[in-house]
């Protein structure tokens, strides 16, 4: 079976046949990690670019390691020690990269569209990891197979996400992705950190009552304050935010049913999740870092055009 799309933009172009391959395609990577050659030579003839010009420690240690164990080459790029501080254009520095015979791009980018930019200037598939405020497809599916292990299916589950909705990429690749998959998605979190008509525009459930919005889910996706993104004060600090927002043990123990607890990371302790939280065996978080390997070596080997896995 082949994806709908040549590159993996956003969980928007996906269709829900490609969500379902990557997924059942990273079921069998995770097979394959669990062995003592954690190896496949699957992309031995594939060359491959990590394009990071944002921050970015699990992304980026993820997508490597899920190269390296497809046998694919890898060549790094950070952008603060590279030539874009001479004045070199995105464009012009992929081109001279691609020169050198790269097949694949994963790129990382603070500007929203930039991977799409890319894909339609140049041949190479290009895999985006996360751009601006717009999305992050890898985080959203390997969310979707942590919630997929953990409550067995997607459909009909009940999955909330808390906190910065409006600043995102991990909200709204997680919203189009549940969507498409048939599970329920509410938003909860300060209302200037909501979007306002997110409600119609994304059919999604808006509810400002953290405590009720908690007592609805099965599943809560708890988001960082993205700070980096918000040029006007958008709440009053970081402490009302916890006493308002933040998830405390206190908060989980007043619901009457016991909920997973998830994060993309990096999480803030004491701001959006407190510690007991997100050391306890409701939270799946570590899960999810480890699931990450094995949906983004199945994302890449799906791109680059399936051999058997071996
Ligand atoms: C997220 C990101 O970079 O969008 N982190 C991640 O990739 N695991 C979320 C965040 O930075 O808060």
């Amino acid at each position: 079976m082949q994806l709908s799309t040549k590159h993996l933009l956003g969980i928007k172009d996906l269709t829900p046949t490609d969500i379902s391959l990557i997924l059942s395609t990273a079921t069998q990577f995770k097979e394959v990690l669990q062995r003592s050659v954690k190896k496949v030579p699957s992309l031995r003839d594939v060359t491959i670019v990590n394009l990071f010009y944002e921050n970015s420690t699990r992304t980026r240690i993820s997508f490597e390691l899920a190269e390296k164990r497809l046998g694919a080459d890898t060549i790094n790029f950070s952008a603060s020690a590279s030539s874009i501080t001479k004045g070199e254009t995105l464009l012009d520095t992929v081109n001279n990269i691609l020169s050198m015979k790269v097949d694949m791009v994963v790129l990382r980018h603070s500007a929203s569209g930039a991977p799409h930019f890319l894909a339609k200037h140049i041949p190479a598939a290009i895999i985006n990891a996360g751009d601006g405020i717009n999305e992050h497809p890898t985080q959203a599916l390997l969310d979707a197979l942590s919630i997929q292990e953990k409550l067995g299916s997607l459909e009909g589950k009940k999955i909330l996400l808390i906190g910065d909705i409006m600043h995102s990429r991990v909200a709204l690749s997680n919203i189009y992705l549940l969507n498409k998959m048939g599970a329920e998605v509410m938003v909860s979190g300060p209302p200037t950190l909501i979007p306002k008509y997110i409600k119609e525009a994304l059919h999604v459930q808006v509810e400002y009552n953290i405590k009720k919005a908690l007592q609805w889910c099965d599943v809560a996706n708890i988001l960082r304050i993205q700070l980096e993104r918000q040029n006007q004060v958008l709440f009053s600090s970081l402490r009302e935010y916890n006493l308002a927002y933040g998830i405390s043990k206190k908060l989980l123990d007043g619901l009457n049913k016991e909920i997973v607890i998830m994060h993309p990371g990096p999480i803030n302790r004491g701001v959006e999740i407190d510690s007991d939280v997100a050391d306890s065996h409701q939270s799946i978080i570590l899960q999810q870092v480890e699931n990450g390997v094995a949906v983004r070596m199945a994302a890449l080997y799906l791109l680059a055009g399936n051999k058997p896995i071996t």
